[in-house]
């Protein structure tokens, strides 16, 4: 294992996490990384830390460049533990470093370490010197956690942003000129949807602040490193945390005799004859998280089930509580979904997308099999409401 250079003296020393499928329910086809950084300068700073299984992995990478007890600072961006988990490692690895991190951080690290260790708190437009360089702090709450903050080097133009602007992508590579670019930015985007979304206000407040840097380099704590593609990415950002919406319908359901599919289909029907980018999820076969990335830009989120014992189906009743939390801003919603001898599975999906912030533009259900004039009926129905 190595360390890579990003510029004469700083280098990713970080952790692959090649294995990693499931990042607190959210689905990481690609596995992930902890981009962890080590600056050399006269003080010896370390950038984040990475999960705690990856502690041996981030020392070996560091000691290909300096002893580890070498180190005299640790940036802690962030407390969440797949950045912070080793830090136990580090503090015993060099325990005359002293931990740089937020107000916040320094309440949640001591909440999660019980290590007498020493700390400097610092709060926005606070400056640490290190030698040639220095870093200047951003804080960031709530995007996504209240501790977060970045660290921005002037002397190199780099951000290290920590979460924004990164992707769960498990890569030898680590720059954004090395990887499929498509890739990297659909990774970006599901990684915004699932984590970042419901802080798009506090984004944007970000943004705003980061306009004033100069940058040449984003440096996140998952993923690739932005090199060459930043103003793509920043714009993404831009484009994400506005709530704005495309002429885009995103229909989600589960179906057991396939009557709610049926009425899944009229739906499709209806949006697409209005001229709706339409797609369609079948929750059988789709993964939740991977449906929410398709929510940032919709228009529409339609919902569906069948009456399953005076309830929706678990599955919906599961997605619909995910989608809850992350609770896009500003968007319209139906209701679907068959019965057999009592609707009641309609009514739950309509309190869910009422309670999600979303306006709900009608709603239908369909005793047993809908026939050919419900299904009509409902098509038109659609038609007439969007
Ligand atoms: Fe990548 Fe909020 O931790």
């Amino acid at each position: 294992m190595k360390a890579i250079k990003l510029c004469d003296d700083i280098f990713w020393v970080g952790g692959i996490d090649w294995d990693l499928r499931n990042f607190h329910g959210y689905l990481t086809q690609r596995g992930s990384s902890y981009n962890a950084y080590l600056i050399i300068d006269e003080k010896v700073t370390l950038i984040d830390t990475v999960k705690y299984y990856l502690a041996d992995e981030l020392l070996e990478r560091i000691s290909t460049v300096i002893d580890p007890s070498g180190i005299d600072y640790v940036v802690s961006n962030h407390v969440e533990m797949d950045h912070s988990g080793s830090l136990p490692h580090i503090m015993k690895a060099a325990p005359n470093a002293t931990i740089v991190t937020s107000p916040n951080g320094e309440k949640g690290l001591k909440a999660h370490f019980l290590g007498d260790y020493n700390y400097k708190v610092v709060k926005t437009g606070d400056t640490l010197s290190i030698g040639k360089r220095s870093l200047q702090f951003l804080l960031t709450p709530m995007v996504h956690w209240p501790d977060n903050m970045v660290s921005y080097m002037p002397e190199e133009k780099i951000l290290f942003s920590n979460d924004a602007f990164g992707q769960h992508i498990a890569s030898s590579e680590i720059f954004d000129d090395e990887f499929p670019l498509d890739i990297i930015l659909e990774e970006a985007r599901k990684y915004y949807a699932n984590i970042v979304l419901p802080y798009s206000a506090q984004v944007q407040k970000a943004l705003e602040a980061a306009s004033q840097l100069d940058i040449e380099t984003i440096a996140p704590s998952h993923g690739l490193i932005w090199r060459k593609h930043i103003s793509e990415i920043l714009g993404e950002y831009q484009k994400w945390s506005s709530n704005a919406t495309e002429k885009k319908a995103v229909i989600v359901y589960d179906t057991m005799w396939h009557s709610t599919e049926k009425m899944a289909f009229a739906m499709r029907d209806a949006f697409e004859e209005k001229g709706y980018n339409t797609m369609l999820f079948n929750l059988q076969n789709n993964h939740i998280s991977d449906i929410m990335t398709h929510f940032i830009l919709a228009e529409y989120i339609c919902v569906g089930s069948p009456t399953l014992n005076k309830n929706m189906m678990p599955s919906v009743a599961s997605f619909l509580t995910y989608l809850k939390g992350l609770s896009p801003k500003s968007r319209k919603a139906f209701a679907f979904g068959s019965y057999g001898w009592g609707s009641m599975s309609v009514k739950q999906i309509e309190g869910y997308l009422e309670d999600s912030g979303f306006e709900v533009k009608g709603s239908f259900d369909s005793k047993y099999i809908p026939s050919r004039e419900r299904l009509e009926e409902i098509k038109a129905g659609v038609k007439e409401k969007i």
